[in-house]
């Protein structure tokens, strides 16, 4: 069965590796680039678990042509990436920065040089601190800046892109960076956690029509975090909680993409604390139609009412987030939003895990994450059995970089990195990606000769 796996995609479906502008590109001040809000957040004391930052991260910024070397060795079809908005535009809005611009241009005619398409994000969470003194996405003045910013790199780089995303995450930079303050900006503040989540939405609406007016054709979408929510156990309240937790956390978004209204718990949360924050028309806007839809899957949730759920007693493995391995989760979530909404193409845009990555003699064998590759693949190959209009499927991620709060102590590539070198060491699980991704292109030749 194992020997199959790659027989259960179709031809067309896309493989790739994922990364984000400020996890790898270091060269925090190279070429004018202006200060984001992680720039920012790094120099908090305490913030970030090994008090690291994104200065140097894996120096993408200067190896851009050795690291597209590496991507094209796994032989992938696709790499996904995100621009630093301010580094292309230091203060986010007014000037341009051709140097950077530059860059990722090099980046996207490379990656096609090489025969891989590019997946552009445009906002994997680096706010141009200039924008976040002026109250960042709790502000509607935000949502105009992002909508420029998306039409200038559609003009220097549209048609060159494979696929073209607003925002990564956007429940990551609402309740991590606003109600908890874990993430930049580091806020505790659940009216600002609301105002941004329905400015990231608009913001990914209006980009979009103002993308198709345009004139872009590049297919266009969001990403999303998902883990589908499980009752702890049968109890009533236990359902209830689950079914509480999966509004807070995922139906908040999808509803209003797919369905143009906010679930009835927070509409009347934004009422009681921003009762004029959603304007007419927002809510139609925010639904316009999405090409594509990005789901990024790590783990499930286990929803207990009185919050005696703990991981760490599950019986399933976990990983060294601490989260708990578990494949089927990603078939449940995948089968519950096709039941739920009209989905377009999806693709799985992050799946991996941190692992303690065990180094002996220049060699990285992390039979952990291959196995967690191996089975969230035949998870999303079960999916697609069942109907899901899936496309495609990257891993998190190319190589280990800077984690947000946990630094760089938290390792996710299929690729090692030796932080005092920068050295990429293909590990294991790069190895068997790229034997898979090549099984299942032999397959697509033996296809198409029939
Ligand atoms: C996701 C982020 C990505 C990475 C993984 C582990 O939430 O989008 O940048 O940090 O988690």
């Amino acid at each position: 069965m194992k020997t199959d796996l790659h027989r259960q995609f179709p031809a067309n479906f896309t493989w790739g590796v994922a990364t984000s502008a400020f996890q790898i590109e270091g060269a925090a001040t190279a070429d004018g680039k202006g200060e984001s809000i992680w720039d920012r957040f790094c120099r908090v004391p305490g913030a970030i678990a090994d008090a690291s930052d994104g200065d140097r991260a894996c120096d993408h910024y200067n190896r851009l042509d050795s690291d597209l070397d590496l991507i094209a060795s796994l032989g992938v079809d696709a790499y996904r990436f995100s621009i630093a908005w301010p580094r292309v535009q230091p203060l986010g809005a007014g000037e341009w920065n051709e140097a950077s611009l530059a860059f990722y241009e090099r980046l996207v005619d490379g990656l096609r040089a090489r025969g891989i398409q590019p997946h552009l994000t445009l906002n994997h969470w680096d706010l141009p601190q200039a924008l976040q003194d002026r109250g960042g996405w709790t502000s509607r003045e935000t949502v105009q800046r992002f909508v420029d910013y998306a039409l200038g790199i559609h003009r220097r780089l549209g048609d060159r892109l494979a696929t073209l995303t607003t925002h990564n995450e956007p429940w990551v930079i609402a309740v991590l960076g606003h109600e908890n303050g874990y993430f930049a900006p580091g806020l505790k503040d659940r009216r600002a956690t609301l105002q941004v989540g329905h400015h990231l939405l608009l913001s990914h609406g209006l980009a979009l029509q103002a993308l198709r007016a345009d004139g872009c054709r590049v297919p266009k979408g969001i990403v999303l975090n998902m883990a589908p929510a499980y009752p702890a156990t049968d109890a009533p309240a236990d359902i209830a909680r689950a079914n509480l937790d999966d509004i807070r956390a995922r139906r908040w978004f999808t509803d209003p993409l797919f369905l143009g209204r906010y679930p009835q718990v927070i509409a009347d949360e934004i009422q009681a604390l921003d009762p004029t924050l959603v304007r007419p028309g927002d809510l139609a806007t925010i639904a316009t139609p999405l090409d594509h839809l990005g789901v990024n899957y790590y783990t499930r949730h286990v929803a207990s009412a009185d919050g005696s759920f703990k991981v760490e007693s599950s019986g399933l493995p976990l990983t060294d987030m601490g989260w708990e391995v578990y494949a089927p989760g990603l078939t449940d979530l995948l089968l519950q939003l096709h039941a739920q909404y009209p989905l377009p193409p999806v693709t799985i845009t992050e799946n991996g895990g941190a692992f303690k990555d065990p180094v002996t003699d220049g060699q990285v064998h992390d039979a952990d994450r291959t196995d967690y590759l191996r089975t969230h693949i035949a998870a999303v190959a079960e999916a697609l059995r069942q109907g899901v209009p899936m496309a495609g499927y990257m891993v998190w991620s190319l190589m280990d970089n800077f984690e947000w709060a946990s630094g760089y102590a938290k390792r996710f590539g299929i690729v090692h990195v030796d932080y005092a070198t920068q050295q990429r060491t293909l590990k294991d699980s790069a190895h068997w990606y790229r034997d898979f991704v090549a099984r299942c292109r032999a397959q697509r030749c033996a296809t198409t000769a029939i």
